[in-house]
């Protein structure tokens, strides 16, 4: 939906369902560490790109809230098992297998949506939220996930980047709906986000360990937008808490952006694009400790450093 894309050239500034003004991180990593074809090339290959979200149940009365409809990981997965054999045809079962082992990287972005769309619901989920505890609704996510990236892992899938939750109780829309103070975050959202974040960090170890060959490397997507909220005019913006496009409350993080939203004017002035996701101008920095960034961000190791192996 308009105006999201803006400011994304390769599609003259119209909308291609990334939920941002321009780039998205994972299309400014494939810039930063190899000279790649166009994104609509690989597209094809990079079922992880798009916003992702455990299919957690598949309950359709609450999925999808939000106007948006993400794929869930499980069909992602799907897709991806047919584009395997697509390579398998194309390239012979051989060079298949080696070009993914050693060569491609599996970009996993999952996980905001289950929280915010589900846990953290003001209505809807309250029935989820007194019949599950935090702990159990987390299990629930984390074994979803190992059982996804497992998968993957059979599929040939060997270098990964799993980025996790981000800090949820500081985006627009989170700090609109509790009413909380210019420089203040919401404490639920990043508790959970903290508790979940604990968890895949074990596991993603745990899968380093058990599976041959594996590299998951975990993007500390959480403290990077920390870092750049606590510090935002160190980095040249404007605002950390309002969106660019979006309205309604104090950040106009209310009603999500679209065709009749209000916008900045000065985009890259601004963290948030819209009441949830980062603008282009954050991605870039976000993407930059990805791919250069030491342990804090990235770890074990850099993608400069996965992408050499
Ligand atoms: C991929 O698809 C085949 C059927 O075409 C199925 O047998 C196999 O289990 C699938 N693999 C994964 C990892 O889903």
């Amino acid at each position: 939906m308009t105006p999201n894309g803006i400011d994304f050239a390769a599609s003259g500034g119209m909308p291609t369902g990334r939920f941002t003004n321009g780039r998205t991180i994972a299309d400014i990593i494939g810039g930063l560490l190899a000279a790649v074809p166009g994104p609509e090339h690989h597209r094809r290959l990079d079922t992880e790109r798009r916003e992702l979200r455990v299919g957690r149940r598949g309950d359709p009365e609450r999925d999808g809230q939000n106007l948006r409809e993400p794929i869930g990981m499980d069909l992602q997965v799907d897709y991806f098992n047919i584009t395997r054999k697509q390579l398998d045809d194309l390239l012979g079962r051989d060079r298949a297998r080696e070009f993914l082992r050693k060569k491609a990287i599996f970009s996993v972005t999952i996980g905001s949506n289950d929280f915010l769309n589900n846990y953290l619901m003001p209505v809807l989920s309250v029935g989820t939220r007194v019949s599950e505890s935090p702990d159990g609704f987390i299990d629930d996510l984390i074994s979803h996930l190992r059982d996804q990236l497992t998968r993957l892992h059979t599929l040939d899938a060997r270098k990964f980047v799993v980025a996790n939750v981000g800090p949820l109780g500081c985006i627009p829309y989170q700090k609109t709906i509790n009413r909380v103070d210019e420089n203040e975050c919401v404490k639920l959202p990043n508790q959970l986000a903290q508790q979940y974040n604990a968890r895949l960090r074990d596991m993603l170890a745990e899968l380093n360990a058990e599976l041959p060959g594996a590299r998951f490397c975990l993007a500390n997507v959480y403290d990077l937008v920390l870092e750049l909220i606590t510090n935002y005019p160190k980095y040249g913006f404007q605002t950390a808490a309002m969106a660019c496009c979006g309205n309604g409350g104090a950040y106009d993080g209310l009603v999500p952006c679209g065709p009749t939203s209000s916008m900045c004017d000065a985009r890259d002035k601004y963290v948030f694009w819209d009441p949830y996701h980062p603008s282009e101008a954050a991605n870039v920095l976000l993407a930059k400790y990805i791919v250069d960034g030491d342990s804090k961000y990235i770890s074990p190791m850099n993608l400069r450093k996965l992408y050499s192996l």
